[in-house]
């Protein structure tokens, strides 16, 4: 293809559009059947997505959903930190579920996350003191203070013997360095380094040209679907700062953690719960303490995938989530969960936020002003059906459908996507043409 021309439209990014454990994972296993290539290009094992196929549950931390559908690539991007033993635990885990995967391929640029990291996460968390972000306590910020600080160890120097060696002395004598400030005692470079030697002899066949590949797939038209972890306002720039995660979740990352460039993003669908929920620490405008906030989480069996923790839940924020549809450019929005919202005669969305008196529709950006938020609801009816049968929107309930129809006036872009149960069966496709162009 001549560089000048409109690339084919065939790439699709599908991005949190709130805080994290959308059913991102559900969404992309549904359309990575259609894709020729399924990327993730950011966060590492702090992501957990649960697929349930026929009834059998995977879950995965690093691999993309796409690993599913044995024609598919799978693709960790650039962008990515990436524990070794827990990729190769999951690689191990997956096959002995299926044998039957697809391709995988680890891009060179990829940082690894190594014990060091992990051990600094938990001391520094516990440094905080009550300031604690919440982290997941598996080395993501320290592994991507490496890589801005520039002493990272990256797949490319991982796989080869003797660069790993040379690279693995020189950052651990300044990780001891960090260990000793904290009172902690050093880690031995030799039981290090042979375990990890270990792991990267089986990691060095999936180490390939990510890039490269993936840039003369967009000029052969194949299909690319991106698949994004965590959430919008995890975002390390445009999120709750500081209580955010240390990548870039949003739909930019998707060409900065892949070295695809923006004309080459066709599609973007954001991913948002019909509530909302976030685990860790910080803002929550519209969380709920009470008996409904508790209806939530049993209904939706709201734990985290990766650390167990109960998560926070309360009502839709569509102040938020317009910010996310913004930020992220949003095609259109998946909305899951409709069928953790039955039985809850009356429901709250919220539609502006209150600061010293103030009635607005923006976000703030900093956190005290955060705190001050008070959320202004519409009241709007809710449902007692069972809709997880159902797999057209104009055979759902009334009062379902005119709380979609709501949403989607209100935010601008329409519903692309209705999920009513967790099950790769239990989707209601809206606008297929949103997701590869017309169908
Ligand atoms: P970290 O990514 O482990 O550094 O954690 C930073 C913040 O992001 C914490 O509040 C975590 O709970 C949150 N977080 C990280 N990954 C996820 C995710 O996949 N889903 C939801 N929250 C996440």
């Amino acid at each position: 293809m001549r560089r000048d021309q409109e690339p084919h439209m065939s790439t699709l990014v599908i991005v949190g559009a709130q805080w994290g454990d959308e059913a991102k994972g559900k969404l992309v296993d549904v359309l990575g059947g259609d894709a020729e290539y399924v990327v993730r290009y950011s966060g590492g094992n702090n992501a957990g997505h649960t697929v349930i196929v026929e009834g059998e549950t995977f879950k995965f931390q690093l691999l993309p959903a796409g690993i599913l559908h044995p024609g598919t690539v799978s693709i960790l991007g650039g962008g990515m930190v990436i524990c070794p033993k827990h990729l190769l635990e999951e690689i191990d885990r997956t096959r002995a579920q299926r044998a039957d995967l697809g391709e995988l391929v680890v891009s060179p640029s990829a940082h690894i996350v190594f014990p060091y990291h992990r051990l600094l996460d938990q001391l520094e968390e516990e440094a905080r003191g009550e300031n604690k972000i919440g982290t997941t306590s598996r080395g993501i910020g320290p592994a991507y203070t490496d890589k801005v600080s520039r002493i990272g160890i990256r797949m490319g120097e991982f796989v080869q013997p003797d660069v790993f060696h040379r690279r693995l002395q020189e950052v651990l004598a300044v990780k001891n360095r960090l260990l000793r400030m904290f009172d902690h005692p050093e880690i031995k470079f030799d039981a290090l380094h042979e375990e990890y030697a270990q792991y990267a002899v089986r990691i060095a066949p999936y180490v390939r040209d990510a890039e490269g590949m993936l840039q003369d797939a967009v000029d052969e038209g194949k299909r690319i679907l991106f698949e994004g972890a965590q959430g919008t306002f995890l975002d390390l720039d445009y999120g709750t700062y500081p209580y955010v995660t240390s990548s870039h979740p949003i739909a930019g990352g998707a060409c900065l953690g892949t070295g695809l460039g923006p004309r080459h993003i066709h599609n973007i669908l954001g991913v948002a719960k019909a509530y909302t929920t976030r685990v860790g620490e910080g803002p929550f405008v519209t969380e709920l303490h009470d008996a409904i906030g508790q209806q939530i989480r049993d209904q939706g069996h709201e734990y985290g995938t990766v650390t167990g923790r109960p998560r926070r839940c309360g009502w839709l924020d569509l102040v938020a989530l317009r910010y996310s549809t913004r930020l992220n450019s949003l095609s259109g929005l998946v909305l899951t969960r409709l069928d953790t919202l039955r039985g809850i005669p009356e429901l709250k969305v919220a539609v502006g936020y209150e600061i010293d008196g103030v009635r607005s529709r923006r976000m703030p950006s900093r956190v005290e002003e955060w705190a001050k938020a008070v959320p202004v609801y519409e009241t709007l009816a809710g449902w007692d059906e069972d809709v997880s049968g159902i797999r057209r929107r104009e055979d759902l309930p009334v009062s379902t459908q005119r709380y979609v129809s709501f949403i989607e006036e209100y935010l601008g872009i329409p519903a692309a996507v209705l999920s009513v149960g967790p099950d790769r069966a239990e989707t209601i496709m809206v606008r297929p043409d949103l997701m590869w162009g017309q169908p």
